[in-house]
């Protein structure tokens, strides 16, 4: 009876034993499954391969990603809010639980970003805001006024000091906050010059319709930006610049000033502005700090870019979305209206380089490397 009692009690615990390892094994069959489905923490979405801008974001964040031990995937949206939503959707579907994502358009992003938020994901806008949605939690950003204020300063310090010199201006593309942005930065610089008749706008009627006001509404601006945009594309650049100069009267030319919204239109318009021999010596702006326009930059063929340097704001990015992860505050400096709520915003300031600085900002500081360019002193 004794012996019986105790095969009893030891059939009794190996049954015990058995149920409790198959229940362990259950459990980490769902880690397994979890695990599987949160494969991809942190989604990455840009706007396009197409432009080295977005290249070297893309190179930045994967570097500091892998850096910080997070897993993630970048996917560029080629110019195309249709792709760019689809790209959402695929990462949703991969378990992220935090999406970066520079729009295309920033008010057509915001139904992908509803899908996000649906499924419980963070949402950082990066670069350019995600317009007339709530659902976006967190925006960094470089201080995008001061973009254009920096390039409209260098075209003033730069100016003959004639009067009446012809004043060319261009413009990202109208379905990006940011091009307004720059331009609202560039017109409060250029106005008070365009007023007093320093400067002549050459190629936008609305512009000089505009000029005695300071301070222009989203929809004055946006009759501006239809005349001059260039889409952020070289080529829209090329031939708005061409058919600029064929109709520019001869007191147009000489030497003129160039407020070209980023290096990649830069580098068009400078072309067509060179080939035209009635041009004397023009001023021409950038923006991004792109290796064919700095090399453009120390060959002389553009004057300066504004340096954002992308570095701190793929940082930024990754310790807000670092801090979501970890359930901690979020580290931000100010809000930004995005039309339905004041979006925390992290800024960035950023840096206007020419021939002179060159070496120092881009270089010196390990951003390229030396051999990256030619006749760099
Ligand atoms: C802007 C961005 C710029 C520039 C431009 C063209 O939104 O802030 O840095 O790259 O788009 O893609």
């Amino acid at each position: 009876m004794k012996n019986f009692t105790r095969l009893f009690a030891i059939v009794i615990a190996l049954f015990m034993l058995a149920t409790v390892a198959v229940g362990c094994n259950k459990d980490s069959d769902k880690e397994e499954g979890k695990k599987e489905s949160k494969e991809i923490q942190v989604g990455i979405v840009l706007p396009t391969k197409d432009e080295p801008r977005w290249i070297q974001d893309k190179t930045r964040f994967e570097d500091a990603l892998d850096e910080a031990g997070y897993t993630s995937e970048v996917l560029f949206s080629q110019g195309d809010s249709a792709k760019e939503k689809t790209n959402v959707e695929a990462l949703i579907a991969k378990g992220i639980e935090v999406l970066i994502i520079c729009p295309h358009d920033g008010a057509a992003a915001a139904a992908s970003v509803e899908a996000a938020a649906a499924e419980g994901i963070k949402v950082i806008a990066y670069d350019r805001l995600i317009t007339g949605t709530d659902k976006v939690d967190y925006y960094v950003s470089f201080d995008s006024i001061s973009v254009g204020k920096a390039q409209a300063q260098y075209l003033v310090d730069k100016a003959s000091g004639k009067k009446g010199q012809p004043l060319y201006l261009y413009a990202g593309a109208a379905s990006d906050n940011n091009a307004f942005l720059f331009f609202e930065g560039a017109w409060t610089v250029l106005q008070p010059k365009i007023a007093d008749g320093t400067f002549v706008v050459a190629n936008s009627t609305e512009a000089i319709t505009l000029k005695d006001k300071a301070k222009l509404s989203r929809e004055e601006l946006g009759k501006i930006i239809g005349q001059v945009t260039t889409d952020w594309k070289p080529e829209v650049a090329k031939s708005l610049a061409e058919s600029n100069l064929t109709s520019a009267k001869a007191d147009a030319k000489g030497e003129v000033l160039i407020l070209a919204p980023n290096d990649g239109t830069a580098r068009a318009i400078a072309d067509t502005f060179k080939s035209d021999t009635a041009v004397t010596k023009f001023t021409v702006t950038g923006q991004d700090a792109e290796v064919p326009s700095v090399q453009y930059i120390i060959d002389g063929k553009q004057s300066m870019t504004v340096f954002k340097d992308v570095r701190t704001l793929v940082k930024d990015a990754i310790s807000m979305a670092k801090s979501i992860l970890d359930k901690k505050d979020v580290d931000v400096t100010a809000k930004t209206n995005n039309g339905k709520k004041d979006v925390p915003t992290k800024q960035t300031e950023v840096v206007t380089v020419d021939q002179a600085n060159v070496k120092a900002a881009l270089v010196d500081s390990e951003y390229y490397k030396a051999d990256e360019f030619q006749n760099l002193k």
